[in-house]
Parts: structure tokens; C-alpha cells; sequence
């Protein structure tokens, strides 16, 4: 009995083995190609003087601002992606990259978007569940998501820069404009990460030369992702780099990341050689929801 129990076993083992090979090479490929996005054109084309564009410039010779911002479903979402809307939809020459962590986009958020008065792209890919633990890195797949679609739909006669905009930030309308002239990478301060009231690159004669940072010094690339931008072209000439997954602890994905692409001694410092928070980690509180019925009280459905 036992010896026909073990030789079905290994006769299906191989067959569960391979099925298990084809989700995860599956999971990858909705990486690789994530659904085409929608721009919404009658934005762009409305779009004319913003504060500190400088006025009369020129406004169509400024590079692309690329913001990334991986998001999910939570209470909080929408709050979060409004407030995030009334800074970008500011800037001159802005593109908002937003990637769900959904198997479809969602009504919510595509709805949002359609309204935000910002030029878009709508993005999706689903986290893998064995993905999602505590202690794993989170919105890998959503941030290569959008280098894909990058590389796919721009070239080397855009002119762009390519910046990581995590949705539980707040960020001041004059990053935009220091971002905007970066050449290869560019890095400045951010408030409150790290356990402390702000991190930033140490610059000595306009090099950025170390890092002041309440959490492993030893990162190569010691800033977050909110405190460095990549000029557009850096990541078309850099085809493979991008967010891993394997090997990679939370907190050291972004120095996983910029050693792909760059050196420390070529770091661009902004923010007036690194002395100015233009971004700031706040976070929203979590609401409290302990009398949320579990089942609709409410007369009407109410998106919030
Ligand atoms: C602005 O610059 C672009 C490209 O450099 C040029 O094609 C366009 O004619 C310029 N527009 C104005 C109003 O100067
Ligand atoms: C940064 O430091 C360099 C070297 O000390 C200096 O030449 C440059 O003007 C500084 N930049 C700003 C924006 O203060």
C-alpha cells in the first residue's frame, strides 16, 4: 500500500513542480507587460503657466517629470492620491506613472485619475501572495511595472527625468523644479525617514562624498526613494536595471537600484548642496474604523 502511495507521489511530483514553475513565469510576464496605459490628452494640451516655471519660458523644451507611485487598495487611498494630485497638477511637464497593486485597474482609482487634472498613465500588476510578507521589500513589481512601460513607450529624443513619488509622501512644489535639471542622478534630503527628522547625502565641494542617516550608514546609496531622481535616459541606456526582488532587503532597495545605474562620486546633490528637506515621509495616521459595519448600513454606496 505504502510502496503505490510513494510511486503516485513521485510520478506527480515533477507535474506540481513544473505547474508551480509556469505561475511564477506567469506572474513575471504581467511584469514584463503591463496593460497599456491611458493619457488623458485634454489635460495635457490644457496645461499653461504653473508657479516657478519661470514665466514666459518656453515650457515645451523642459524635460518630462516622470513621477512613479506604486499604490494599493486601503481606506486611505484616495485621501492620499488627492493630496499627492494637488502638488503634481502644478508642475509644468508632468507625467504621473500610477501602478496599482491590484489584478485590474480599479474603478476607484481610474476614476480619480480621469478627474485629477494631471497627464497620466494607469498601470497595473498583481503583488504574488507569497510576496507579501512582513520583511519583503513591497512595490518591486509595481516600480518595474513602470520602468517597463518607460522603456516601451519613450525613446532617445525624449528628454525626461524619472522620479520615485511613494504615495504616503508630501512633497514641496520646489523638488520639482531642482529634479528637473538632473543629467544623470540626482539626490537631496528627505524628512523623516531613517528614525530621524531628516536624512541627506553629506556634499563636500558639490560631490556628494557620505551620508548622514540614523540606519545603516553602510548602504552604498543611503537615501530613500523619494530623495533622488534618474534622467530618463539613464534608464533607457540601463535596459536590465531594475527593482529586485531576490537578495534584496527592505530598506536597501533603492541602494540595490542606484548601483545598477550609477557611482557615488557621479551623484548630482540638489536642494543647495543637500541643506534643504524638499520631501518629507509623513505618512497618514491609519483611521480608526471599529464602528464600520461590516455589512452596508448606509442608504446610498459612497466611495471614500
Ligand atoms: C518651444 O520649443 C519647441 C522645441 O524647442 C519649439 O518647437 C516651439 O516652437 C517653441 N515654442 C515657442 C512658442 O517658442
Ligand atoms: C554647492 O557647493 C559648490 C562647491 O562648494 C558650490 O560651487 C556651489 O555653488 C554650491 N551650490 C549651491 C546651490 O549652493
Amino acid at each position: 500500500m505504502k510502496s503505490v502511495f510513494f510511486s503516485r507521489f513521485f510520478i506527480l511530483l515533477p507535474w506540481v513542480l513544473i505547474v508551480i514553475i509556469m505561475i511564477d513565469i506567469d506572474s513575471k510576464r504581467t511584469i514584463r507587460a503591463p496593460a497599456a496605459g491611458r493619457s488623458s490628452r485634454a489635460q495635457r494640451a490644457a496645461r499653461t503657466g504653473a508657479p516657478g516655471a519661470g514665466g514666459t519660458q518656453n515650457q515645451s523644451a523642459l524635460p518630462v517629470i516622470y513621477a512613479i507611485t506604486p499604490t494599493y487598495t486601503r481606506p486611505v487611498q484616495k485621501a492620499e492620491l488627492t493630496r499627492l494630485s494637488h502638488a503634481f497638477r502644478q508642475v509644468p511637464r508632468f507625467h504621473w506613472i500610477v501602478v496599482e497593486d491590484s489584478t485590474a485597474r480599479t474603478e476607484l482609482v481610474a476614476r480619480f485619475l480621469a478627474r485629477c487634472g494631471v497627464p497620466y498613465t494607469h498601470l497595473h500588476v498583481f503583488t504574488p501572495r507569497r510576496f507579501k510578507r512582513v520583511g519583503m521589500p513591497r512595490a518591486t513589481e509595481q516600480r518595474n511595472a513602470a520602468l517597463a512601460w518607460l522603456r516601451l513607450h519613450r525613446s532617445r529624443r525624449d528628454a525626461g527625468v524619472v522620479f520615485f513619488a511613494d504615495d504616503d509622501n508630501t512633497y514641496s512644489l520646489e523638488l520639482f523644479g531642482e529634479m528637473r535639471s538632473t543629467r544623470g542622478v540626482s539626490v537631496w534630503p528627505v524628512g523623516f525617514v531613517g528614525g530621524r527628522a531628516y536624512e541627506r547625502p553629506l556634499v563636500t565641494g558639490g560631490k556628494v562624498v557620505g551620508w548622514y542617516t540614523g540606519w545603516r550608514p553602510d548602504r552604498p546609496f543611503a537615501t530613500d526613494m523619494a530623495g533622488f531622481a534618474v534622467n530618463l535616459q539613464v534608464i533607457l541606456a540601463n535596459p536590465r536595471a531594475q527593482f529586485k526582488r531576490r537578495g534584496s532587503q527592505p530598506g536597501m532597495q533603492e541602494s540595490d537600484f542606484l548601483k545598477q545605474i550609477t557611482k557615488v562620486t557621479e551623484l548630482e546633490p540638489k536642494a543647495n548642496n543637500c541643506t534643504r528637506v524638499l520631501v518629507w515621509h509623513t505618512r497618514t495616521e491609519k483611521p480608526h474604523l471599529a464602528n464600520e459595519p461590516k455589512h452596508r448600513k448606509d442608504t446610498v454606496v459612497i466611495e471614500v
